[in-house]
C-alpha cells in the first residue's frame, strides 16, 4: 500500500488548493524548524554557570526591528491574496455551469437532475463540465464534503447553499456528511461518479419526470395560477420571467429573485412583499416539501424566456 499525505485529487481546483496548502505547511515548517533549534540552542549556551558573553547587544537593532516586521508581513500577504483568490474562484461557479439539486436529510443525501433522474447518496456528474450544487436540508445542518474535489460546504436548513468543481478525471470518489447531524451521521455517506459525457447523457436519459414539470403541475394544483396568472383578477406580481431579475419592494429595497428570494417568497411571504402590491399571499410553508419548493422554482426558470401565458 502507497502512503498518501493527500486524497486523489479529480477537480480543477484540487490542485491549486494542494499548492496554497503545502505552501503553508512549509513555511509553517520552516519557522517551527528555525525557532526550536534557536530555543534549543541558547538553552545550551545560557544555561546556567555556563561561560558566555552576557554583554548588551551591539548592532542595529532599528534595522532588525523594520526587517522582522516587514518580512513577515509580505509573507502574510502572499498568504492572503493566494488564499483570497482561490476562495472567491471558489465561491464563483461560472455561469455555464450545470445545475444540480441536494436536498440533505437525517440521514441521506436526494439529488435531483434537471431532466429528471434522481439518486440518493450518489452523485453522477460528467467529465470536464463545471457543476454547481444548489442545496438546502429539510431537518437539521449537514455538509456535503467530496474530499477529491476539495469542496466542501454546510447544507443548511431555511435557505440555499451552492458548491461548485469541475471533475478532471472519471472514477467513483468519496461523498460524505462532514457535520454531525445526528446518530446515523456516520452513515450519511455516498459516492460520486464522473463519466464520460456520452455516458452521462445515456445515464441521464434513464431518469424520471423533470422537476419543471412537477413543478408546473404544483403550481396548478396549489392554486398559485389563480393569483398569478396574467388576466387573474386578484391584483398580483406576474411570475413569468421573473427568475433572476431584480425586483423592487415596497420598503425600497432591490432584491434579485433568486432561487434564496423565491423559496422565502413561498414560506414567508409577508417578508419581501413586491412594490405595489398588498401583502395577501398565504404561507405554504408545511404545505409543500423541499423537494416541491425546488420544484416550483424550477417550473419558475422554466418561464424565464417565454413569452407570458395569454389570458385565461
Ligand atoms: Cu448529515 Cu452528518
Amino acid at each position: 500500500m502507497s502512503f498518501r499525505l493527500w486524497p486523489e485529487d479529480a477537480s480543477a481546483a484540487a490542485r491549486q488548493i494542494d499548492a496554497l496548502c503545502i505552501f503553508l505547511t512549509a513555511v509553517s515548517a520552516f519557522f517551527v524548524a528555525v525557532i526550536a533549534l534557536a530555543i534549543v540552542y541558547f538553552c545550551a549556551k545560557y544555561r546556567a554557570g555556563s561561560v558566555a558573553d552576557r554583554a548588551p547587544l551591539a548592532f542595529p537593532v532599528m534595522r532588525l526591528e523594520i526587517a522582522w516586521t516587514v518580512f513577515p508581513l509580505l509573507l502574510t500577504m502572499v498568504m492572503f491574496g493566494w488564499g483570497a483568490t482561490l476562495y472567491f474562484d471558489l465561491q464563483r461557479p461560472p455561469a455555464d455551469a450545470l445545475e444540480i439539486v441536494v436536498v440533505g436529510k437525517q440521514w441521506m443525501w436526494k439529488v435531483q437532475h434537471a431532466p429528471g433522474a434522481r439518486e440518493i447518496n450518489e452523485l453522477h456528474v460528467p467529465l470536464g463540465r463545471a457543476v454547481k450544487l444548489t442545496m438546502t436540508s429539510q431537518d437539521v445542518i449537514h455538509s456535503f464534503y467530496i474530499p477529491a474535489f476539495r469542496v466542501k460546504q454546510d447544507v443548511v436548513p431555511g435557505r440555499y447553499t451552492t458548491e461548485w468543481f469541475k471533475p478532471t478525471r472519471l472514477g467513483t470518489y468519496h461523498l460524505f456528511c462532514a457535520e454531525f447531524c445526528g446518530t446515523a451521521h456516520s452513515q450519511m455517506i455516498g459516492r460520486v461518479v464522473v463519466m464520460e459525457p456520452a455516458d452521462y447523457a445515456s445515464w441521464l436519459s434513464g431518469g424520471g419526470e423533470a422537476p419543471a414539470v412537477a413543478g408546473e403541475r404544483l403550481y396548478n394544483s396549489l392554486g398559485c395560477a389563480s393569483c398569478h396568472n396574467p388576466g387573474s383578477p386578484v391584483h398580483s406580481p406576474p411570475l413569468a420571467g421573473l427568475f433572476g431579475r431584480k425586483v423592487q419592494l415596497r420598503d425600497g429595497r432591490i432584491v434579485t429573485a433568486d432561487e434564496g428570494y423565491i423559496r422565502n417568497s413561498l414560506v414567508n411571504p409577508q417578508a419581501d412583499i413586491v412594490a405595489g402590491y398588498e401583502p395577501m399571499m398565504p404561507t405554504f410553508q408545511n404545505v409543500v416539501n423541499e423537494e416541491q419548493i425546488l420544484q416550483l422554482i424550477a417550473y419558475m426558470k422554466s418561464l424565464v424566456g417565454k413569452p407570458p401565458e395569454p389570458a385565461k
